[in-house]
């Protein structure tokens, strides 16, 4: 992505420290992996500085890097801290990486998962036009516990002492190091050479930079925010549910205000990456993910799970799972209907409740209404898939196909033995086992003939009677 910012600044790179281990959390899995709205909370930093306009993020990894590399991706570049001695040591393993690099680097942690998109550009660009060396982003708090305390003299940010080190005076300073930081590169690089660990950490910090370019006749400027939500650091499971909550509260106001109906807000989950149209209703218990998108006029709900998922207008899809798939206009869906990866459904389809769709496009109109498996097929247009009808896809060993044409009846209870081809218009008789393909508009019978004994059951009845 080109950068968004006047362009005699030079580029503006963007810098995400997550390496460290996020001993707080008392977790297996690297901090900046745990989700926020579905999301790992480094992706939505990462996510949120390329949408501000970033020539190009780069992540520090360490502690858990493989796993953070092989869920982030490769929108991303990497640089590896392989001790975690410090958010300063972090950044200097990442200028090693960058190596003679000219123009803006803007820094941010990885634990700070609800900075926006505009809060990034606003901070950027007041940088850019301070002319100073250096910006630090500082919420001013009622009560700045557990930050950094940013020490401001007339207006510019001249040191930050971290709450362990700091005076009984210090801790009264309500100016919060919300860890964000824009910093001319050659700066940078220089100020990070001076760094040490004298510390009650132990460790190189990253804000004794700030005390650095102040004593050089450089201090930062403050780009101070009241708005101390979407500047929280996530450090322990209570602060992830408190980040959950207020990102997912500004998610459901959007789309209300965007003419969204969200029947109960706090029972509704909606990822950051998800769109939704106008007037459609969202019933409690969903949960929409990734880069889910919903037309107009759906009802979706209640009880929905849909991850990945792109909806078209007036569907009615409810306590559904869907994954990876494409569902057209004026679906309906559900309930305890699963859509699985790979699967495309037209338009006026109908699926019904205990349906599994997986990796089968069903053209439009196709009718599953009851207790049917469909997994590796094709299905033409306005074809009725009775009750119970499965698609024995698999053999012990492969996956097969089973395609069936449009207009065709597939009677209640029938497996379908792939591979297959069912014509246009046949008529499968109920109960049948086929296993073989079936022309165009036949009538095919798998199954055993029917024997009635007329009688019989009176006369057996009489019998026993006569015995007893
Ligand atoms: C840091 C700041 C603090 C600020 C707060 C904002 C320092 C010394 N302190 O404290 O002033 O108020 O963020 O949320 O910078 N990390 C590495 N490598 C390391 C250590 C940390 O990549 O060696 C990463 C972590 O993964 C995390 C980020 O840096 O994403 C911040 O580290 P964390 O331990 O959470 O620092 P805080 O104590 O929150
Ligand atoms: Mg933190």
């Amino acid at each position: 992505m080109s950068s968004s910012f006047p362009s005699q600044k030079g580029k503006v790179t963007g810098l995400i420290l997550a390496a460290g281990k996020g001993t707080r959390m008392k977790s297996n899995l690297p901090k900046c992996l745990h989700k926020v709205c579905g999301i790992p909370m480094a992706k939505l930093v990462a996510d949120q500085m390329m949408a501000a306009g970033v020539h190009e993020v780069i992540l520090v990894v360490g502690h858990g890097g493989e796993q953070l590399v092989s869920t982030l991706g490769s929108g991303y570049k990497y640089a590896w801290q392989l001790e975690q001695l410090g958010t300063g040591h972090a950044v200097q393993c990442a200028m090693k990486e960058l190596g003679d690099i000219h123009g803006t680097i803007v820094i941010a942690c990885g634990d700070t998962p609800l900075i926006s998109t505009e809060y990034f550009r606003n901070f950027i660009n007041s940088h850019l036009e301070s002319n100073k060396v250096c910006s630090v982003s500082v919420a001013q708090l009622p009560n700045a516990h557990g930050y950094g305390r940013v020490v401001i003299e007339d207006d510019n940010a001249i040191r930050i002492v971290e709450q362990k080190d700091a005076t009984t005076e210090e801790l009264q300073i309500p100016f919060a190091n919300a860890g964000m930081y824009c910093v001319d590169a050659q700066w940078l690089t220089q100020a990070l050479n001076g760094l040490n660990n004298n510390n009650k950490s132990g460790e190189y910090y990253l804000t004794d930079i700030i005390k650095n370019f102040s004593d050089n006749g450089n201090p930062a400027n403050a780009f101070i925010s009241t708005d101390s939500s979407i500047l929280m650091g996530v450090n322990d499971r209570l602060h992830l549910a408190e980040a959950n909550q207020i990102l997912k509260d500004s998610i459901n106001r959007k789309w209300m205000t965007e003419g969204v109906t969200i029947v109960d807000p706090n029972n509704t989950y909606i990822g950051p990456f998800v769109t939704i149209g106008q007037d459609t209703v969202i019933e409690p218990g969903t949960h929409l993910l990734g880069q889910t998108s919903i037309g107009f006029n759906c009802v979706i709900g209640p009880n929905t799970r849909m991850i990945d998922v792109k909806v078209g207008n007036d569907c009615n899809i409810f306590s559904t799972q869907a994954d990876v798939c494409s569902i057209g206009n004026n679906v309906k869906i559900g309930p305890f209907a699963n859509i699985r990866p790979k699967s495309i459904l037209g338009d006026d389809v109908k699926i019904g409740n205990f349906v599994e769709v997986n990796r089968s496009q069903l053209a439009n109109g196709v009718k599953a209404s009851h207790l049917t498996y469909l997994g590796d097929s094709t299905v033409g247009e306005e074809t009725n898939i009775g009750a119970g009808t499965i698609t024995c896809n698999f053999d012990g060993f492969q996956k097969h196909q089973t395609s069936i044409g449009k207009d065709a009846f597939v009677g209640s209870n029938s497996t379908l033995v792939a591979p297959l081809t069912i014509g246009d218009g046949t008529v499968i008789g109920a109960g049948s086992v086929i296993t073989e393909d079936v022309p165009e508009n036949a009538l095919a019978l798998g199954r055993a003939r029917q024997v009635t004994k007329l009688e019989y059951a009176s006369l057996r009845r009489k019998q026993k009677a006569q015995e007893s």
